[in-house]
């Protein structure tokens, strides 16, 4: 576990907001018919006119600079060329390095009204996301993070969490230890250090937790072809509150500003 001095905090503070400015600059841009590409293209520039590096191109052989993953696809979905249709369930992931640190986070839009089970779905993967990151304190563990996102989305509303991916610390480098489970037992696994920064991720199903990677290598889907939501922030731990390096202000921001394809958005927690 690489802990973060103050100096090295606010460099990652500013490359988390990078992704957020980032997911909002599509916010704004998502609508009926534009492609998922055209997206991968518009989030590839914005990145480096940011004097930054989209970390996730070439990533162990990842060819875009963007995870786009719709509806049964639950992450590392490759942008494609077939257009966005009203209710596409949308998540978006984006990682960059600025000054060599990472940024790394998603949110999922849903284009037009959800059905009455997605909004649930997307609000409560939001709202274990907020109950996972609280636990971000010093002296806690990573258990407690893991158990909370478990019990908000698998106990309370029946959904599936997908056991196959993890959230992850973050740094210098895409992926630092511990690894960040969102099922777990409560006093369990690493303890937490004030200057850990951490990508926490929940990655929920409507209907069951088992998925499959596609015959490309990278594309995660619902074996049950059911509806998948992710979110992830990166957080700082914290003595006594988690700090949130990313923000959902300005995606939630544009997203109220696209109103009109977001009938149900936002939920908003900060
Ligand atoms: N948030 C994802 C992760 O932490 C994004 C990685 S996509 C990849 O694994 F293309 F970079 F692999
Ligand atoms: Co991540």
């Amino acid at each position: 576990m690489i802990i973060k001095s103050e100096e090295e905090i606010s460099q990652m503070r500013a490359s988390a907001l990078l992704v957020s400015k980032t997911l909002a600059m599509v916010a704004s841009e998502l609508q009926p018919s534009i492609t998922t590409m055209t997206l991968d293209k518009r989030i590839h520039q914005f990145i480096c006119d940011h004097q930054a590096i989209p970390s996730f191109l070439n990533y162990h052989g990842y060819p875009y600079s963007s995870c786009i993953s719709l509806n049964d696809v639950v992450v590392h979905g490759f942008p494609n060329d077939q257009p966005l249709k009203e209710g596409d369930v949308i998540a978006i992931d984006v990682g960059v390095i600025l000054n060599e640190w990472h940024g790394d986070h998603a949110y999922t839009f849903c284009l037009g009204k959800p059905a009455a089970a997605i909004a649930n779905l997307i609000r409560v993967t939001k709202e274990s996301l907020y109950k996972g990151l609280e636990k971000a304190i010093a002296g806690n563990r990573v258990g407690d993070i893991s158990y909370a996102i478990q019990e908000h989305t698998e106990k309370k509303h029946g959904y599936g969490v997908v056991r196959e991916l993890v959230g992850h610390g973050l740094g210098k480098n895409l992926h630092e230890d511990p690894q960040v489970p969102n099922y777990g037992k409560r006093g369990a696994g690493p303890k937490l250090k004030e200057g850990l920064v951490l990508a926490i991720e929940p990655m929920i199903n409507l209907g069951k937790k088992e998925v499959y990677t596609d015959k490309d290598g990278w594309t995660v889907r619902t074996k049950d072809a059911k509806v998948s939501v992710h979110f992830e922030h990166d957080v700082c731990v914290r003595k006594d509150k988690a700090e949130i390096l990313s923000d959902y202000f300005p995606i939630e921001e544009a997203e109220r500003l696209n109103q009109h394809l977001f009938p149900s958005a936002p939920v908003q927690f900060f």
